[in-house]
């Protein structure tokens, strides 16, 4: 390793992983949810799959958080629950709003899709009674290239502070024009963190994906991009392309398996791939073809649960021609491969003799993810855990 240029990415010295209770405790993962999940920003689905006029009830981070999207198509999220006695709002995946309004299922009271109360129904109001003070709780949304995230705080951070690589390499891509062609959903029984360690390397690749090898050469050695090589220096020409000669994009075949997006330049064209990844929550694949993102939802200390999407343009899907198949079979054969050796992993943790792991130099993207994970924690750790804020009292006001 003496060789090793300053500038390479690889790991220097001996770091050590994550202790097992990181994956299997109740209490860390209780933890993890307070200090990284809920007060960041999760990804709840596509923005166009939210029809105008209509709401949606989303678990974020077990916070009951209910969407509403306008006639006009803005959106606005809340926590599910009415300010009158604490009926939950939104009660399914997708009901409409009544007359553009949120209505309360139990006594009827409505609110405006700001938030504001607009009738308590058959309840007349005492003379000291406030409308103002009942108006919904607020919670953090955005919408990024026509992705939602939810942060279920009413003073959410800025979104992708710390959190988000590669999210401007995606400009290119007309992620907000494309139709959800498919979406699959796995419980996968690790927890969260052991799927983000396994996407950030790839030593596992030789062994446990030969068809993503056979498309990707780089991978058969074990490492994520030629920059990963110990004989790696700023000098070292890029390669053309990460793919194999001839090929384009994720596939069956290694051929689109539709049109190219137009605006790629021609970089974005030979590369075969652009990642986007924004933790905790979901990382983007975007090929010449069509987009992929796969999403985590965690569901306790050893279990999560895994979506993967696919986009694309809707001439696409109109296409009689598009065969679906030479790119689902491809991702999920993937996927798969990646869920078996995830879940052997979370196994293999409780064995009593193993203390704590080690990264090896091409894991340095694992130690990056820890040392994230860890500043998440400390900073939660150190802010005091407010008071719980009583209805009318302490509460945000909206509208
Ligand atoms: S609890 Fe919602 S109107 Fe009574
Ligand atoms: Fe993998």
């Amino acid at each position: 390793m003496q060789h090793l240029h300053p500038l390479s990415p690889l790991l220097r010295e001996v770091t050590a992983s994550l202790p097992p209770s990181y994956y299997c405790d109740p209490g860390i993962y209780t933890e993890e949810v307070r200090s990284v999940w809920a007060r960041g920003w999760t990804y709840v689905g596509r923005a166009a799959d939210l029809a105008p006029g209509s709401m949606r009830r989303v678990d974020v981070a077990g916070t009951n958080v209910l969407l509403a999207r306008s006639k006009t198509g803005d959106i606005h999220g809340y926590h599910n629950v009415c300010p009158h006695r604490g009926s939950e709002l939104c009660t399914t995946n997708e009901q409409p709003l009544r007359g553009g309004r949120i209505l309360c299922p139990y006594h009827a009271w409505s609110f405006n899709i700001d938030g504001s109360l607009a009738s308590t129904a058959a309840a007349s109001r005492a003379p000291d009674f406030d409308p103002s003070v009942f108006g919904l709780y607020p919670v953090g949304v955005t919408d990024w290239n026509g992705l939602l995230f939810v942060c279920p705080t009413d003073a959410p951070e800025p979104f992708g502070t710390d959190n988000a690589f590669g999210t401007q390499d995606l400009d290119n891509w007309p992620m907000r024009d494309l139709v959800t062609a498919y979406r699959e959903t796995h419980l996968v029984e690790c927890n969260w963190k052991i799927l983000w360690e396994n996407f950030s390397e790839c030593l596992h690749c030789p062994g446990v994906h030969p068809s993503l090898c056979d498309l990707i050469p780089i991978h058969k050695k074990g490492l994520l991009a030629y920059y990963d090589d110990p004989d790696w220096s700023p000098e070292t020409p890029a390669p053309e392309s990460e793919l194999r000669p001839g090929a384009r994009s994720w596939t069956i075949s290694g051929q689109a398996a539709t049109a190219e997006f137009p605006g790629l330049t021609d970089d974005q064209r030979s590369t075969g791939h652009v990642y986007c990844v924004i933790w905790p929550t979901l990382f983007v694949v975007a090929h010449v073809d069509y987009i992929s993102i796969v999403s985590y939802r965690p569901l306790g200390a050893e279990q999560t649960e895994v979506t993967g999407e696919v986009l694309l343009s809707p001439s696409a899907l109109a296409d009689p021609d598009f065969d679906l198949a030479q790119i689902v079979t491809f991702n999920q054969q993937v996927q798969d491969e990646d869920a078996a050796v995830c879940e052997l992993n979370q196994r293999g943790l409780r064995s009593s003799p193993f203390a704590s792991g080690v990264l090896m130099p091409e894991e340095y993207n694992v130690k990056t993810f820890h040392e994230w994970l860890r500043r998440r924690m400390d900073a939660a750790a150190a802010v005091a855990i407010p008071a719980v804020a009583c209805l009318g009292v302490e509460r945000s006001h909206v509208g």
